[in-house]
C-alpha cells in the first residue's frame, strides 16, 4: 500500500539497512563494532535488534538524495535537522543506533547512542514524533517478545534498551522498555493484551529503585495486571550484571530475584529512612502499616507484620 505512513516506513528502513551495512561491513563502522563487542553482544543479537552505526558524514542525507526522496518527505521522517536556511543535515552522527519498532516490527524511529560518553551531549538521542511515532504507544522490542510473552504468561519490564538485549541473549526473551519515560496507559493497554502478569525490572540504582515505585503506581492505577519486582543486586542494571557474571546468571536471577510488590515497597520505605534514628525509624514503621493496611489477604499481611514486628522487637498485637 502506498500511503505517506507507509512511505515514511519505507525510508526508515532504508535508513536502517544504511546503518547496519556501516556497522557490519566498513572500516567507519569497526570502531562501533569492537564497543558493541565489547559490551558483550553478539552478532546474533546485533542481527536480531538490527542495531547500526551512523557516523559523522552525513551518509543519510547523501544516501537519500541520491535515490531522488522528496525534500518534503525527509523534513517529516524526523532523521534530519533543519538548519536556519531550510537545509537538511543528519540528526543521528557518532552514534550506535538502534530501530525502535512498530509491533509488526517495522523500523519508525531510532535511539542512538554515544560511543564515548560527552558532557555537551546527550548519551542517548531519540527520533522526535512523527506521524509514524508516537513514544506513548511504543515498547522497545514488543514485535520480538509479543509471542514469548503469550507463552510464559509474563512481561519483563526494564529500563533501558541494553538490558532488554542482554536478556534477549540471555535466552530471556519476554522483556521490554518504554521509551526512556515513565510508563503511559497506552503501554500498559499494549502488555495487557497479551498477558496478566508484569515483572518491573529496573536498575538497582537510586533512580531505578524510585522510578519502580513509580511504574508500580502507575500499574496498580491503571490496569489489572498481577504486579512482581525484579530486584537486581549491587546498585547494577540486568546489563551491567550480564557483563559481570555471565549470561545463565542473569537468566536465573530473572526468575529467582522475584518479589510482590509489598516486599519491595518495605525495602524501598526503609531506604528512603534513616532508620537509625528513632523519628526515621518511627516515620518508616508508620508507612509500612499504612501499606499494610492496604493488603487485602489476610495470610499476606500477617506475614509482613510478622517481619516488621522481628525486625525491630515489636509487639506483633500492638502493630495490628
Ligand atoms: P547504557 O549506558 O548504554 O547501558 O544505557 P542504560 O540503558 O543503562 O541507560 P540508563 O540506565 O542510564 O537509562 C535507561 C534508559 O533511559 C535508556 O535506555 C534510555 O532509553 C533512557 N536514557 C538514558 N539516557 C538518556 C538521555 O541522555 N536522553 C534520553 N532521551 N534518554 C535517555
Ligand atoms: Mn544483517
Ligand atoms: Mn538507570
Ligand atoms: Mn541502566
Ligand atoms: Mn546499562
Amino acid at each position: 500500500q502506498d500511503s505517506p505512513a507507509n512511505h515514511l516506513i519505507q525510508l526508515h528502513e532504508g535508513a536502517q539497512k544504511l546503518y547496519h551495512h556501516i556497522l557490519m561491513n566498513t572500516e567507519i563502522g569497526q570502531p562501533a563494532l569492537d564497543y558493541l563487542h565489547q559490551r558483550g553482544l553478539t552478532d546474533k543479537t546485533i542481527e536480531d535488534f538490527g542495531l547500526g552505526f551512523a557516523p559523522d558524514q552525513q551518509l543519510l542525507k547523501q544516501y537519500f538524495d541520491q535515490q531522488k526522496v522528496d525534500y518534503q518527505e525527509l523534513r517529516h521522517t524526523g532523521l534530519f535537522i533543519e538548519n536556519q536556511s531550510g537545509e537538511l543535515r543528519d540528526r543521528f552522527f557518532n552514534r550506535v543506533m538502534y530501530p525502535i519498532k512498530n509491533e509488526s516490527g517495522q523500523p519508525i524511529a531510532f535511539s542512538g547512542r554515544l560511543l564515548v560518553k560527552a558532557d555537551d551531549q546527550p548519551k542517548y538521542l531519540n527520533s522526535p514524533e512523527t506521524d509514524i511515532f508516537n513514544k506513548r504507544r511504543v515498547l522497545f522490542n514488543f514485535d520480538q517478545a509479543r509471542n514469548v510473552i503469550r507463552k510464559e504468561g509474563a512481561v519483563i519490564l526494564f529500563e533501558g534498551f541494553m538490558d532488554v538485549m542482554s536478556a534477549h541473549q540471555s535466552g530471556v526473551g519476554n522483556g521490554v522498555a518504554s521509551m526512556g519515560t515513565s510508563l503511559t496507559e497506552e503501554q500498559i493497554y499494549a502488555m495487557q493484551r497479551v498477558t496478566k502478569q508484569v515483572y518491573v525490572c529496573y536498575d538497582g540504582d537510586t533512580p531505578g529503585q524510585r522510578a519502580t515505585n513509580r511504574a508500580l503506581t502507575i500499574l496498580r492505577d491503571n490496569s489489572s495486571l498481577a504486579l512482581g519486582v525484579i530486584q537486581m543486586p549491587e546498585g547494577m542494571d540486568p546489563d551491567e550484571y550480564r557483563k559481570k557474571y555471565g549470561e545463565e546468571k542473569l537468566a536465573s536471577a530473572l526468575q529467582s530475584a522475584r518479589e510482590t510488590p509489598i516486599a519491595f515497597a518495605m525495602h524501598y520505605l526503609k531506604s528512603e529512612h534513616d532508620v537509625n534514628t528513632d523519628a526515621g525509624r518511627l516515620e518508616y514503621i508508620d508507612q509500612v502499616l499504612n501499606l499494610l493496611a492496604t493488603v487485602t489477604s489476610p495470610v499476606e499481611q500477617d506475614v509482613y507484620l510478622t517481619q516488621l514486628a522481628n525486625e525491630y522487637q515489636l509487639d506483633k498485637g500492638s502493630l495490628k
